[in-house]
C-alpha cells in the first residue's frame, strides 16, 4: 500500500495497484469518522469546491457529505454550464486560476475528455476527476472496487463481466484499468458492434495479465457465471445522432428471470442512474449491491480527500 505522491487525481491510469489498496484501507479506517462515531475532524480548516458542468446526485453529494463529515466545508457550483461564468464564455483554464482560490480541493466533473489533466496544470490546488467526459470517473472505480472487496473479500482473482455502452461508459473504462492492475482479472466485454471499449483502454489492458472475451450475449455471459456483473446506462448524451442512439437503445435488459437461470450469486453493480437496462425485479436479488456502491462512495471520496489534503495524517 502505497499513498498517491501526484498533487492531483486525474485518472486511474496513474494509479499503482498500491494506491487503489492505500485508498480502500484508509476509506474503511475513516468509516467511523464519516459515520459520526468519532469526534476526529481530520480536514478541519479545510474547504472542498466542487465544480461540475454536467450532472450528478451521487458524486457531487457524495463528496460533499463526505467533507462536511471529516470536518471540513464545502462550496459548490452544480450547474456550470448555465449558473457559473462558463456560460459567459470562459475557458476552463480561466475558471481554474480563479476557483483555486477559493478552496483547498477541487472536484471537477466537466464534458471533456482530458479535462481533470489540463486543470491540474493551471490548478495551486489537488484536482480530483469527478467524470471527464468519455474518458475516466477514477472515484467510481474506487467505490466500486470497495464494493467488490467488501462483498468478495478480494480483488485478484475475479472475473467480472461489463455490459452496456462501453465505448462512452467512463466508469467502465476506469474499472477495467484498474482491474487490470489486479492478478488473473477475467473480463467478458458485453455490447453491440459499434460499442467496444475503446482502443486505448483494450491495448493497456492487452499488455497485463488479464483474460478478455468479447461479446454481444448478455445472458451467454451470465451463465459463464462470473463474480461481478456491471450493468451501464447507455450515455445517451455522448450521441451524435438519434439513430446512432437507437442502434443500441433497448438492446439490453437486465432482469431477475435472466439471473435466475445460474445458481451463483453474482455480484450485480451499475453506477447509477440507471434507465432501461436494469429492471427494478434484480433490486431484491441477493447479489444487487447498487445502492450499496453509493453507500462506499462517501467513503472513497472522502479517503481520496484526506489523502491528497493530510501527509501527516495519523487516525
Ligand atoms: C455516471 C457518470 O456520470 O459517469 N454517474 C455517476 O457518477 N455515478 C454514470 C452515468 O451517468 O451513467
Amino acid at each position: 500500500m502505497e499513498r498517491v505522491y501526484a498533487k492531483s487525481i486525474t485518472g486511474v491510469k496513474n494509479l499503482t495497484r498500491g494506491n487503489i489498496e492505500y485508498i480502500l484501507d484508509l476509506a474503511l479506517r475513516l468509516e467511523p469518522i464519516i459515520q459520526g462515531e468519532s469526534d476526529k475532524k481530520p480536514l478541519a480548516g479545510k474547504k472542498l469546491v466542487t465544480f461540475f458542468y454536467e450532472p450528478s446526485t451521487r458524486t457531487r453529494m457524495s463528496f460533499e457529505s463526505a467533507m462536511l463529515s471529516l470536518g471540513g466545508g464545502v462550496i459548490s457550483m452544480s450547474d456550470a454550464m448555465r449558473s457559473s461564468s462558463v456560460w459567459k464564455g470562459e475557458t476552463l483554464q480561466d475558471t481554474i486560476r480563479t476557483i483555486h482560490n477559493y478552496g483547498h480541493i477541487i472536484a471537477l466533473r466537466h464534458f471533456e475528455g482530458g479535462a481533470a489533466e489540463k486543470a491540474d496544470l493551471y490548478s495551486k490546488v489537488p484536482i480530483i476527476n469527478a467524470g471527464d467526459g468519455p474518458n475516466e470517473h477514477p472515484t467510481q472505480t474506487l467505490l466500486d472496487l470497495l464494493t467488490i472487496k467488501k462483498r468478495l473479500g478480494r480483488l485478484d482473482n475475479i472475473h467480472i463481466a461489463l455490459c452496456g455502452d462501453l465505448k462512452h461508459t467512463r466508469s467502465a473504462n476506469s474499472i477495467s484499468l484498474a482491474l487490470s492492475k489486479f492478478d488473473n482479472v477475467k473480463f467478458t466485454l458485453v455490447r453491440p458492434e459499434g460499442f467496444e471499449t475503446q482502443q486505448w483502454i483494450l491495448d493497456i489492458m492487452k499488455g497485463k495479465n488479464v483474460e478478455i472475451v468479447e461479446t454481444e450475449d448478455l445472458q451467454g455471459a451470465i451463465n459463464d457465471e462470473p463474480d461481478v456483473l456491471y450493468m451501464c446506462r447507455i450515455q445517451k448524451e455522448r450521441f451524435d445522432s438519434e439513430e446512432a442512439f437507437n442502434a443500441i437503445n433497448g438492446k439490453y435488459c437486465l432482469t431477475r428471470e435472466m439471473l435466475s437461470q445460474v445458481d451463483k450469486n453474482i455480484i450485480v453493480l451499475h453506477h447509477l442512474p440507471r434507465v432501461d437496462e436494469l429492471d427494478e425485479s434484480v433490486d431484491d436479488y441477493p447479489g444487487a449491491a447498487y445502492f450499496e456502491q453509493t453507500y462506499n462512495g462517501v467513503l472513497v471520496r472522502g479517503a481520496m480527500m484526506t489523502m491528497l489534503l493530510k501527509k501527516d495524517l495519523e487516525l
